[in-house]
């Protein structure tokens, strides 16, 4: 039917019609004017847009819809696409956050609720999700992704796809995913955005491409194409990219979209003008340009001059026409605009409630010395710092529809949880950057309304004197939303040193301070690890970000969020990651320095906080680890089970983590590898009995001729609380 319904479309499209489906221009002034006066509306009318994006309520697109449906020629329906990333006005915690919590139902149900909300509001395309591997924290959009490891990365991967996609497209609750930014956003030198990229193959396929590859898999609709070069070729323009690996290699049969003006952004990489640039993009296997106009302005032309052929166009529209009939728009194109979905679909109470309880699993204890956590319900608290009184910072990077004034603040949410039991003095203490810093981004943003004039140490005076009056002190301090995020890298990692004044400050009252920590990225906290007794790290939490802080800081919920990136001691660490290779000269066990080893003079090899570690208000035993068998032959199962128990007092959820190590291989093999994991509750002097079941799949890696297999030989099998603290018994595979 499908093919039926495209053919029969084509037969009649002009050359024009169909440069038209390959345009996808911003909403430009129909997001905030008439959409039938905007200029939009001509071209939607002429038949030169296929789609629409950033453009919301069910309202204004179905406007827009019925200019497409009603006045172009062939009534093609438009797909309207937004950068739905972590929620839709129910914000849920910065994808950082949300693959801390190793909890892929969960995730699912973060991209599920995302659908629902956005297709009540008459989107059905989404930009996410975003599965770029970083190890670059410098890099601000690692707050955007799932981490530094391929393998968690790419469970997060499918879970978003199925939240998204769910089993029918074109039901009208589901939305259209596009996994980006293909390929390789996240590697760029020095963690600054928009960068050169330059990786061998090996690398990618065995590091960088797992969860691009999970997100084809699972059957994503779209792919975005990214800014930076792979091989020398800027991605919108890689033939190798586009259609080897992703069409050839991965099977994957939906269409390709650039990311914003990358194609004319070739020009500047030096690649010729917009026609030449174009033409190598559409080319290269890309079907859709996300605002440049390259295509619809110059393709015909290189049509003229045979530099792109009619077969080329029409794959590319084909493509862009399928995606609308799997969405269901030839058969209603008004599917997502049902005016009476936004009021009982949207910011439901029942979203809220997830957004909360999902927010607290994301949270990661990175210290809690003598017990400090949970604090009781009593006494008086010092609520102090730049991100304690401030809805504004909550949700975090890409929030597009959020409400800012209807998010929770911590101070809001102390006073929902505990409000009628503890006395709360609140002193704002500090800018969260100091003016210095904060003069370079007011060019850019605008003073930020939460801006205060008050000099550092007149603001902090105050909070020392608010801190005396208290039992104990929480500081919620770090960084301002728009400090990670696609341009907003960082040279320096650490607290901006105003903040950095202000704990140390609170710290001299000798009162005990609690860090809650907002950051979109992993920061340098060796000064604050060594002299804070409590750290919670809360990344951006979303809407009910404050309530969830809340539930964690008085014991109402049990922190189980574990690290998906690895917390450096310091910036020159980096990039530091747990699955790096041994080297020639690695550092004999335990050994922090030995001349002519790999390592620095100034700072051990070891991370801060390592990959996958995050604390509880209660502890966990992990029994003794066994494996059916140490000799394994052909495809044969490796049982693998570790009896881990509750020792504390609460409940809790801990994530059990396997790593495998390869020993010998015919190329060089990480010292350790995630190979799975189990998220499980324990309640209070419980024992389960954790079991996993490894298969010759689990050991394949792609080989110097990128050949994907693997090598008989012995493998190291890692079980444990993170990637640092674990219990290891070797096996001999034979094939
Ligand atoms: O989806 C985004 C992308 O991640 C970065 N550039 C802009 C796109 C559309 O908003």
């Amino acid at each position: 039917d499908m093919d039926k319904k495209v053919n029969q479309l084509m037969s009649q499209m002009t050359l024009e019609e169909k440069l038209g489906q390959l345009n996808l221009p911003g909403a430009g002034d129909i997001t905030t004017g008439q959409a039938s006066n905007s200029d939009i509306a001509g071209k939607i009318k002429a038949g030169s847009v296929g789609g629409l994006f950033n453009i919301k309520t069910a309202e204004k697109i179905r406007d827009v819809q019925r200019i497409a449906i009603e006045e172009s020629r062939l009534k093609i329906p438009l797909i309207f696409g937004m950068d739905v990333i972590h929620g839709y006005k129910t914000v849920f915690p910065i994808p950082l956050a949300l693959s801390c919590t190793w909890n892929m139902d969960a995730i699912e149900t973060v991209a599920r609720i995302s659908a629902v909300e956005a297709s009540a509001d008459g989107i059905c395309w989404t930009f996410s999700p975003m599965v770029d591997i970083s190890r670059d924290p410098r890099w601000g959009r690692v707050a955007e992704g799932g981490g530094e490891d391929p393998y968690l990365g790419a469970q997060i991967a499918r879970a978003m796809v199925k939240g998204y996609q769910g089993d029918d497209l074109s039901a009208s609750t589901t939305i259209m995913a596009c996994v980006k930014h293909f390929a390789l956003y996240g590697a760029a030198e020095a963690g600054r955005d928009y960068n050169t990229t330059d990786m061998s193959h090996i690398r990618m396929y065995n590091e960088y491409f797992l969860p691009y590859h999970a997100a084809i898999e699972a059957g994503v609709g779209s792919v975005m194409t990214s800014f930076n070069e792979v091989d020398g070729i800027p991605a919108s323009a890689s033939k190798w990219l586009m259609t080897d690996v992703l069409r050839d290699q991965w099977g994957f049969d939906g269409f390709v979209v650039t990311d914003y003006t990358a194609i004319n952004e070739m020009i500047d990489h030096g690649l010729g003008d917009l026609k030449t640039v174009s033409a190598l993009s559409l080319k290269a296997g890309v079907d859709m340009d996300m605002v440049g106009e390259g295509f619809l302005t110059t393709l015909a032309s290189s049509l003229d001059d045979h530099s792109v052929t009619i077969n080329e166009i029409d794959a590319a529209c084909r493509r862009i026409l399928e995606a609308k009939y799997k969405l269901g728009l030839f058969d209603d194109p008004y599917r997502y605009c049902d005016l009476s979905r936004p009021a009982k679909d949207i910011f439901t109470p029942e979203h809220r409630k997830l957004a909360r309880e999902i927010a607290t699993e994301s949270f990661v204890l990175l210290k809690n010395d003598n017990q400090l956590l949970p604090l009781q319900k009593g006494g008086t608290i010092a609520l102090i710092g730049p991100l304690a009184d401030n809805r504004l910072n909550m949700p975090g990077t890409w929030s597009v529809a959020a409400d800012f004034d209807q998010s929770v603040s911590v101070l809001d949410g102390i006073r929902n949880v505990a409000g009628d039991q503890v006395n709360i003095v609140y002193a704002k203490g500090a800018n969260v950057l100091p003016d210095s810093i904060a003069e370079s981004r007011v060019a850019i943003f605008g003073k930020p309304t939460y801006w205060d004039t008050r000099s550092n140490e007149a603001m902090i005076r105050e909070a020392v004197a608010a801190a005396q009056k208290s039992d104990v002190v929480v500081a919620a301090l770090g960084e301002a939303a728009e400090m990670s995020g696609e341009c907003s890298s960082r040279s320096d990692i650490n607290l901006p040193e105003n903040q950095q004044a202000l704990l140390k400050a609170l710290l001299k009252t000798g009162k005990p301070v609690v860090l809650v920590l907002f950051t979109g990225r992993p920061l340098a906290l060796s000064w604050e690890n060594e002299n804070v007794p409590a750290i919670l790290n809360v990344w951006f939490g979303g809407t009910e970000a404050g309530n969830a802080i809340a539930d964690v800081l008085f014991g109402d919920v049990n922190p189980s969020g574990k690290l998906s990136a690895t917390f450096p001691q310091n910036l020159g660490q980096v990039p530091i990651y747990y699955n790096h290779k041994n080297t020639g000269r690695p550092l004999p066990e335990g050994a922090w320095f030995q001349k002519f080893r790999s390592n620095y003079l100034d700072v051990s090899n070891d991370p801060l906080y390592p990959f996958g570690f995050g604390l509880s208000y209660t502890s966990f035993n992990y029994g003794e680890l066994k494996l059916s068998s140490a000799e394994l032959k052909g495809d044969q199962k490796l049982l693998v089970s570790i009896p881990v128990t509750n020792t504390g007092k609460v409940d809790g959820k801990e994530v059990v983590q396997l790593y495998i190590r390869d020993l010998v291989g015919t190329v060089t093999r990480p010292v350790k590898e995630l190979k799975a994991f189990q998220k499980i509750s324990l309640k209070a002097g419980e024992t389960q009995t954790v079991e996993f079941e490894i298969t010759p799949e689990d050991l394949k890696f792609y080989n110097s001729e990128l050949n994907y297999d693997w090598e008989t030989g012995e493998f190291d099998v890692m079980v444990g609380g993170n990637s640092r603290d674990v219990q290891t018994s070797r096996i001999n595979w034979e094939k």
